[in-house]
């Protein structure tokens, strides 16, 4: 899914202050788009819009051709074909591993579900721990899940919002590494939001730097993040 940003200008109800602040982003079909930035500078809610949670002041948002928001438009969340995963993974607790992922299928036909789930399961390597509930995983395995999960659809743009926060550092390396090879085998266009430069440099085609709601660097990883 192709993305544009356009003129974005965000205030939460009852705030004085502009959140985002005549953002302009291109997200290109395929790539992978980082989001860095220090706490509070706007990073979980430019995704919180771009998933369709919140309304902006003002600004055109446009994907696949198509306009998704503007001053006469708003297009459902659940219309927008884009998956979510929160830094909290929140899989369902009373649900075993395959259960969570079919839950994220939605509608469709049940001989298609199999197939779909072995996919899934394979993709994120969870063979063997289908039956397995969530308190059952390490934490990084809950993880994977909750990207199946979200991927289980088929969404056109996945959306992550600092994934690997609550790791520890061992899992945080790995996981990385398993998400690079999951959103780049698949081709999904992806944004994900960390303050972790690191995430930023091993898994991002592109990194944006946002400093109080404006963007202030973007370009290549290794370009803006060289130390
Ligand atoms: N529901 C809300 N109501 C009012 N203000 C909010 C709300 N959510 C966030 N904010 C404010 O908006 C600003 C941007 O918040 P946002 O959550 O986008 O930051 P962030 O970059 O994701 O930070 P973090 O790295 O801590 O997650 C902050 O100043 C925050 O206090
Ligand atoms: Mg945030």
């Amino acid at each position: 899914m192709f993305v544009s940003i356009e003129s974005l200008s965000f205030k939460y109800p009852g705030s004085k202050e502009c959140v985002l602040d005549n953002l302009d982003m291109e997200i290109a079909k395929g790539e992978v788009l980082a989001i860095l930035g220090e706490s509070g500078s706007g990073k979980s809610t430019i995704l919180r819009i771009l998933a369709g949670l919140e309304e902006p002041e003002c600004g055109i948002i446009r994907a696949d051709g198509q306009t998704i928001v503007s001053d006469r438009v708003f297009t459902e969340p659940e219309k927008r074909g884009m998956g979510m995963v929160f830094q909290d993974y929140a899989l369902f607790p009373h649900m075993t591993v395959e259960q969570n992922i079919i839950f994220g299928m939605g509608k469709i036909a049940r001989k298609e579900k199999k197939s779909r789930l072995d996919e899934l399961i394979h993709m994120v390597r969870m063979k063997g721990y289908e039956k397995r509930y969530p308190h059952e995983l390490s934490g990084g395995q809950q993880q994977r899940v909750a990207l199946a999960r979200a991927m289980a659809p088929r969404p056109k743009l996945m959306l992550l919002d600092e994934p690997f926060s609550s790791l520890d550092a061992n899992l945080q390396s790995s996981i990385r590494a398993d998400v690079k090879d999951i959103l780049s085998n698949s081709g999904i266009t992806s944004v994900f939001v960390t303050h972790d430069k690191q995430d930023a440099l091993s898994i991002a085609d592109r990194v944006i730097v946002v400093e109080k709601g404006r963007i202030v660097r973007n370009g290549r990883p290794r370009d803006i993040l060289a130390v």
